[in-house]
């Protein structure tokens, strides 16, 4: 086993691949109680796997975040595992859904809530009980720099973290009284599934939308964006914010944490407006549309 055993323990959400898991290796190293929970319990098998050639102590519950029994059933088992002493909650879970707002339905962009923002308080509702009682334990949430900037096409996911930005500053000063931490994570791009598991709207992809230039434009700079293959300054500052005793609320990390983190905020928003029509390409508004022609009406 490497490391000493560590009486502290941490649950993550969406630990089947990525940051979650890696998240999930890295506390079970250091000898920490891993709950490294998972919506698909067969997604778990290779991570069980490793944590038993290695002897950690890590276990895979089944917790989807988008589901009330799920996270209680998950939730009460891990207190009663730990006799209600959880440490640490990293809200993980997450996917990445783009497309013009437009073209993006009420239940595409629901369920980008449901899981991004609604998911993340179901699951910490459930933790802070135990910890508001024994006036400890830390929530780390990864958020994102999509939540401190915004470009077209990504409309439904930087709803989601710009969401999670206000919602957990507010929730940080009502839990401040009771000794419980909250610290948001907010990396750049890093090259995980999160990409090849992207969720475009459905009707983005219609060859007559109006918004196909943009589209395209929107991939051309994805695919020319670089991601950092390497999540290790992603994971030390994960277990910064988790370890701290007085961690602070945002935490930065990766490519772009420096214009979109620090810089942004005091970049003019017409300015800002004014690169990104250059990047994406909209030199100026386009011209009315045709009139529409009713055949119904042709003499
Ligand atoms: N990678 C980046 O560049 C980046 C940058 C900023 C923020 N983030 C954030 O980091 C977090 C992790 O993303 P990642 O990059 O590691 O991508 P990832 O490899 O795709 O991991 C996402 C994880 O979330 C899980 N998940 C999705 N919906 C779920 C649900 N309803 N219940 C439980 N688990 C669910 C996935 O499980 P399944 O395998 O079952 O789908 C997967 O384990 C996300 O919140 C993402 O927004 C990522």
């Amino acid at each position: 086993m490497e490391g000493g055993l560590d009486a502290r323990s941490i649950l993550i959400t969406g630990s089947s691949s990525g940051i979650g898991r890696a998240t999930a290796e890295r506390f079970a190293a250091r000898g920490w109680r891993v709950f490294a929970s998972l919506r698909r319990p067969d997604a778990g098998a290779s991570l069980r796997g490793l944590a038993a050639s290695r002897g950690w102590r890590l276990t895979t519950p089944q917790l989807d975040v988008t589901d009330d029994e799920s996270v209680a059933t998950a939730v009460g088992e891990i207190l009663r595992e730990t006799d209600g002493r959880l440490d640490v909650l990293v809200n993980n879970a997450g996917y990445y859904a783009y497309g013009p707002l437009e073209e993006t339905s009420s239940d595409e962009l629901g369920a980008q809530l449901d899981t991004n923002v609604v998911g993340v308080h179901r699951v910490t509702r459930a933790v802070l009980p135990a910890m508001r009682a024994r006036r400890g334990g830390t929530v780390v949430t990864i958020g994102s720099l999509s939540g401190r900037v915004a470009l077209p096409m990504v409309g439904p996911y930087h709803a989601s973290k710009w969401a999670l930005e206000g919602m957990i500053e507010a929730w940080r000063l009502e839990l401040y009284p009771f000794g419980v931490r909250v610290a948001l994570i907010e990396p750049g791009p890093f090259e995980t599934a999160l990409y090849t598991n992207e969720r475009p709207a459905a009707a983005a992809d219609r060859p007559e939308s109006p918004y196909a230039p943009l589209l395209a434009s929107y991939r051309r700079e994805a695919a020319r964006l670089g991601r950092s293959d390497d999540l290790t300054p992603l994971l030390d500052v994960i277990e910064r914010a988790a370890t701290a005793a007085n961690p602070r609320l945002r935490w930065p990390v990766g490519r772009t944490s420096f214009s979109a983190g620090r810089l942004r905020p005091f970049v003019p928003d017409r300015l800002y407006e004014w690169i990104m029509r250059m990047a994406f390409r909209m030199r100026r508004p386009l011209p009315p549309d045709p009139p529409r022609t009713d055949p119904s009406l042709r003499l």
